[in-house]
Formats: structure tokens, C-alpha cells, sequence
């Protein structure tokens, strides 16, 4: 296959781009709306038809539930009630995602029938145990390769008329598909189950639960879900645009110079803007319009014209508000003034692919010696003058906020990116945007 190549942006970006729907609230509405209450449905609009969220709908078909498109981004969910799923009649396939599978698991515990999931080479590396192990102590029973920690998994049918037991649980690491999977099984469970995270994660579980007539309560990084025979989902879910994949254009619109864009819908969840506390801190020019609330979610436009950026300094309590950002981060550290430092990030080892070494390794063929990897985290010194960046020949390690943080780089300096079509996990028409904000 040949390589991608990304050509030099040489008259800025400019134009308005409606940001494509959330991954993890796409995901979240098809599974939420496949327990809803039997026959009800679910109309879940700007919804992400991306190969992630394509196979959650899979997965739910696959458990009996009905999941159709209806209109491009729109899907029609009819519910089998949350104690209606069937066993499946094959493995379900969870592809390259993490959210489909872990939470599933969670989903899965303690039925009465037999599941076997499998994905991917790259979600087949990836670590379960962090789910397992929780939903072991509530009695599931689900075994996997390696000592019960990876794929392919299967969850073996509960003994009859036994429930999942109510657990207090501290997790060792701040992750919204760990407490989520948690927390839907706590659904079922014969008591209150908490989860307590070292720091608060994505919450677009707890908040469609509560918006689906679950109890739910807060304190400070603690979330306790009391258990349910039924969930009454929001008849129309509107999904809002992914602050994951706007950051590709706020730190794009930031570094190539003369550019101005205008993004639309996009979710500003508390706990997923980091990203824009950190560009703002790093100096650059970001206004944020036209505040509004769409399907439970806090969502805005954000005007970004070019500036000039300045290092940074990221710790780990910031890190759950911006973790899939890190790549995209890097690059708008590398065409900052000073250095960056990165901490407390470890958790980038264990994404798609290891992403602090591929941003080590690929990076450093554009701006050789300018970026050092730490266990948990980066070094990033900014080069001074863009003239030096080499148009190098990257890998993505299919890998798709890899490879879109490459194009953003690419878009300064030029490259290539080998195995580029897998942007497909979460952007599809990301090359053709930039291309159309190019012109
Ligand atoms: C997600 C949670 C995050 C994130 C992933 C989506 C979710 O993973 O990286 O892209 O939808 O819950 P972790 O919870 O494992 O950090």
C-alpha cells in the first residue's frame, strides 16, 4: 500500500466544519437503547458512522436488538428491555474498539447465557484484566487468554437466580471504560455498586443513566449506581460534535499560519476539555460562541485563528480531560516556543497502539533529537525554525489519532503516512475536510 502523502497547507485553513458526532456518546446511545424498555426506540441523530460505533450497532444486533439507519448519521434503536438480551449465535466482534468491548463486558456479566468476544490484532493486545477483575469480585464469571486479560473473552452464563454482587470498587487508574462497565453491571446488581477513580473520567454513562431513570450519585470522584429492572432512554438522542476530533483543527487552525475556522457542535463536557485549557495556556487564539445544551451535553461553537504557542507543562490530574489529545497535543508542543513536558500519561501505552513511543519514534524523523519519551510521558522541545522539520515517511500503526496528528503535522512541513486509511475508527471524511479547509 502506498503512503499517504500530506502536502504543505500553504494559504491557511479556513471555512466552518460541523463536527462529526461523539464516538463515546455514539457508542453509548446504540447500547443504552437496546436495553431501553421492549419495542420503545431510541432516534439517535448526528450519530458517528464510524468503524468504532459500527460495531457496537453489530455487537447489539448480534444480542437481538434492532439498530437500523435510518438517514446518513441517524439511527433508529428499538429496545429489548434491559434483562432482554439473547444469546448470540456467534462471537461478537468488537473490532478495533476498546469502548465497544469493555463496556459490553460489563453489559454481559451475570446474563443467563454464554458470550465470546473478539477484535482486532491491536484491541487484542490491549489489556482486560482492569475489567475482569472488578466484575470477577461481583461474581461474573468471564475468562480470557493470558491469565483472564485478554481477548478473545468469554462470559459464562450466571449460575440460575444468581445475581451480581454490589461492590465498593477503587480503581488503580482514572478510565471512563473501566467505571462504565462497572457501572453497567451494577445495573443488575443485588445492592449499590461505587466506583472511585484516582481522577474523574468521562461521564456520558452516568449522565445517560440518569437521563434514562437510573439513580445515580456523585461525590467527589466516587459514582454509586443503584440497580434497576428497567431504562426509560431519552426517545431522541442528539449526539453531540467530539471535542476528540475537534481538537485535530483547534491545534491545526492554531499552527499554520493566516488560518482562521469556525467548528460547530462541538461538546464541551467538563470532563473532556482539557484540551482547551491547555491551548489557551499554551497563547492560542481560541473564542468560544453561541453556548447551548444538546441530548443532556453542554455544547458550543469555537472560533481558532492562527497564533503564536508557547510550551507547557501537563501533569496527571489534567490527564482524563484530554487523554486521546496527547498525540494531537505533541504536535502543537513541537511548533511551540520552549519545551513541553508531559506526566502522569502512561496510559497512552495502552491505547491503539503504545503512543508515547510512536510519537517518539515518528516524530523524531520529522524534528530528529527534539522529542524525548519518559515512562509516563514526553518531552517535547519546540523547534525554532519550521524550516528544519524534515517531510519524512511516518507510520500510523493504524493507529487513528496517529495519523491524524501526522496530517496536522504534515500540513506544516509535508509527509507521508503509511496505513493512513485508518482514520476511518473515528473521522471517515477527516482528509477530505482538510482538504476542502485547504483550498
Ligand atoms: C472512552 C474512554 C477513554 C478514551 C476512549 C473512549 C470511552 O478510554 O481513551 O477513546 O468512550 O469511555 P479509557 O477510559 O480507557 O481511558
Amino acid at each position: 500500500m502506498t503512503a499517504k502523502k500530506i502536502p504543505v497547507v500553504k494559504n491557511g485553513l479556513h471555512g466552518t466544519v460541523k463536527i462529526p458526532g461523539d464516538k463515546s456518546v455514539s457508542h453509548r446511545s446504540i447500547m443504552f437503547g437496546a436495553m431501553n424498555e421492549p419495542g420503545k426506540t431510541v432516534h439517535v441523530t448526528n450519530f458517528l458512522e464510524s468503524a468504532d460505533c459500527l460495531s457496537t450497532a453489530g455487537v447489539m444486533r448480534s444480542l437481538g436488538a434492532k439498530v437500523e439507519k435510518i438517514a446518513d448519521g441517524e439511527m433508529m434503536v428499538t429496545g429489548v428491555g434491559l434483562n432482554g438480551l439473547k444469546e448470540p449465535s456467534a462471537v461478537l466482534d468488537a473490532g478495533n474498539s476498546g469502548t465497544t468491548l469493555r463496556l459490553m463486558m460489563g453489559i454481559l456479566a451475570g446474563r443467563s447465557f454464554l458470550s465470546t468476544l473478539v477484535g482486532d490484532a491491536s484491541l487484542s493486545r490491549r489489556p482486560m484484566g482492569r475489567v475482569i477483575t472488578p466484575l470477577s469480585r461481583m461474581r461474573a464469571k468471564i475468562v480470557g487468554r493470558e491469565n483472564n486479560s485478554r481477548l478473545p473473552i468469554t462470559v459464562l452464563p450466571a449460575d440460575d437466580g444468581e445475581k451480581l454482587k454490589a461492590i465498593t470498587y477503587d480503581m488503580p487508574m482514572a478510565s471512563a471504560q473501566v467505571k462504565s462497565a462497572i457501572l453497567l453491571a451494577g445495573l443488575r446488581a443485588d445492592g449499590p455498586v461505587t466506583v472511585v477513580e484516582p481522577y474523574t473520567s468521562r461521564d456520558h454513562t452516568e449522565r445517560l443513566l440518569s437521563a434514562s431513570g437510573v439513580k445515580i450519585e456523585k461525590s467527589g470522584t466516587a459514582v454509586t449506581i443503584y440497580p434497576t429492572d428497567k431504562l426509560e432512554v431519552p426517545a431522541e438522542i442528539a449526539v453531540p460534535g467530539d471535542i476528540s476530533s475537534a481538537a485535530f483543527w483547534l491545534v491545526a487552525g492554531s499552527i499554520i499560519e493566516n488560518s482562521e475556522l469556525l467548528l460547530t457542535g462541538v461538546g464541551m463536557n467538563e470532563t473532556r476539555t482539557g484540551i482547551i485549557d491547555v491551548l489557551k495556556d499554551m497563547g492560542a487564539d481560541l473564542t468560544i460562541e453561541n453556548e447551548r445544551v444538546s441530548g443532556g451535553e453542554p455544547i458550543a461553537d469555537i472560533r481558532v485563528k492562527s497564533a503564536k504557542l508557547k510550551a507547557a507543562s501537563l501533569t496527571e490530574e489534567i490527564m482524563p480531560r484530554l487523554i486521546d489529545e496527547i498525540p494531537v497535543i505533541a504536535v502543537a508542543a513541537l511548533l511551540a516556543e520552549g519545551t513541553t513536558t508531559i506526566n502522569g500519561a502512561g496510559e497512552l501505552r495502552v491505547k491503539e497502539t503504545d503512543r508515547l513511543q510512536a510519537i517518539v519514534d515518528e516524530f523524531n524523523k520529522v524534528a530528529p533529537g527534539h522529542i524525548d519519551g519518559t515512562e509516563d510521558g514526553l518531552i517535547i522541545r519546540g523547534v525554532s525554525n519550521r524550516s528544519e522539520l524534515i517531510p519524512a515517511i511516518c507510520k500510523s500503526y493504524d493507529d487513528h489519532r496517529m495519523a491524524m496528528s501526522l496530517a496536522v503535522l504534515g500540513s506544516v512541513c509535508g509527509l507521508s503516512i503509511e496505513n493512513a486509511d485508518c482514520v476511518n475508527i473515528s473521522y471517515p471524511v477527516f482528509y477530505d475536510t482538510m482538504e476542502i479547509l485547504s483550498k
